[in-house]
């Protein structure tokens, strides 16, 4: 068997469930209290600014209060061993909080965008802050107060680095997907974008995902359990 140099990992929700934050379609998921129209659409954003900004300044307000969990640590230690070999290893990630970084992963692309980031809708700028916004806020670029919305890729938008994400899987030799669902496109679909290309799939998930069936393997159990185990696997072959 030829040596896998270059992974793709997607990660979703799952990865961050064992630091404590909530997943979005499990039982007790983040949606349970409020339906997805109301607080990851732009129409919900237009209907009731108040209550979007609110529910992101909790789930903002919440990534102080957790750690990477040893998931993303197994991942962070993966870039480093496959980097001294000349090879990459790039996360694509669902999530929108910090926790790759955090574990000290180098190469993370965020797609549906980043709890830190916000995004001023008057000067089109982003910038970083860990703050609470309200309609009342104003935008440390311009100065123009209510403009300033969560840099959160709603359902209906497009998400972020779509071109660099298919120029990785395309390089990839192995995709590897890690605690999602597979219920939201276009990052349900890489698998099989994957899979055409004659890549090697893998998934680990706490149950078999939607896509469960692209893939050539599946691992169920816990991130926390399993990616450890699968990262010094591919370390040590
Ligand atoms: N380890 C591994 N997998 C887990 C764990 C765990 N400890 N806990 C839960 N899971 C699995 C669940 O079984 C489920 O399949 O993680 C998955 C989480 O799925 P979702 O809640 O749907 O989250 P995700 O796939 O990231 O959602 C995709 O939907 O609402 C949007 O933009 C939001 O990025 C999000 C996107």
């Amino acid at each position: 068997m030829t040596k896998i140099k270059n992974i793709v990992v997607l990660t979703g929700a799952g990865i961050s469930a064992e630091s404590g934050i909530r997943t979005f379609r499990d039982t007790g998921g983040l949606w349970e209290d409020r339906s997805i129209e109301e607080v990851a659409t732009p129409q919900g954003y237009a209907a009731d600014p108040e209550l979007v900004l609110g529910f992101y300044n909790a789930r903002r307000a919440q990534l102080s209060t957790v750690e990477p969990n040893t998931a993303h640590t197994a991942l962070a230690k993966l870039e480093a061993g496959l980097a001294k070999e000349g090879g990459n290893l790039t996360i694509v990630t669902q999530n929108v909080d910090d926790l790759h970084e955090r574990a000290g992963t180098q190469n993370v692309i965020h797609m549906h965008g980043e709890l830190l980031s916000q995004w001023c809708r008057a000067c089109n700028q982003k910038f970083i802050s860990a703050d609470a916004f309200t309609t009342k806020s104003s935008c440390p670029k311009c100065d123009v107060i209510g403009k300033v919305r969560p840099d959160i890729v709603w359902f209906g938008e497009m998400p972020y680095y779509m071109d660099t994400i298919e120029v990785a899987v395309t390089n990839c030799d192995l995709f590897v997907s890690i605690g999602t669902s597979g219920a939201v496109y276009p990052a349900a679909g890489y698998v099989q974008m994957a899979r055409g290309l004659g890549k090697q799939t893998l998934e680990i998930n706490l149950e078999p995902s939607e896509g469960s069936a692209f893939f050539h393997d599946t691992r169920l159990g816990k991130a926390g359990d399993l990616v450890p185990i699968w990262v010094d696997e591919i370390l040590s072959a």
